[in-house]
């Protein structure tokens, strides 16, 4: 639609404002799922290039999440046998799905550099970034 490049504007200051206030977010993007297709699409992201702007459903971190509907939180990246590696400086991974009227639209991707430091604060958090960012979808 029309507002589509102001959305992905506004999505992108919120990526931009996650990575500048906590510390050890590195990596900070939002996927969605790609018409109807079965599979996610890069949408915004702040942080290192990535070459991963299409994942199928299933694959990696963020494809299980598409399929699961649930938060994945990894800790060590380096344990996970279904992982995409973006770049070899992440060390762990949260992954919130995304809902608009019930339905899992897409997710919020963080990656980080340090070991382990996400917590059920951020997935709490993340889970409210979220339901504020499906209102202005
Ligand atoms: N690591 C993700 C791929 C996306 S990058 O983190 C940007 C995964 O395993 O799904």
């Amino acid at each position: 639609g029309k507002n589509d490049t102001s959305i992905t504007d506004r999505l992108h200051e919120v990526c931009q404002l996650l990575k500048d206030t906590i510390t050890y977010y590195d990596w900070v993007g939002f996927y969605f799922k790609n018409g109807d297709k079965e599979e996610l699409k890069l949408r915004t992201y702040v942080g290192e290039e990535t070459s991963h702007e299409i994942i199928p459903f299933g694959a990696g971190i963020c494809g299980q999440v598409a399929v699961s509907n649930k938060n994945f939180v990894v800790p060590d990246v380096q344990a996970q046998d279904n992982y995409i590696a973006c770049s070899i400086s992440v060390k762990s991974e949260i992954v919130i799905p995304l809902f608009k009227d019930g339905e899992n639209i897409g997710q919020i991707d963080i990656d980080s550099n340090s070991r382990d430091p996400f917590t059920e604060e951020d997935e709490r958090f993340l889970e409210f970034v979220n339901q504020e960012v499906a209102t202005i979808l």
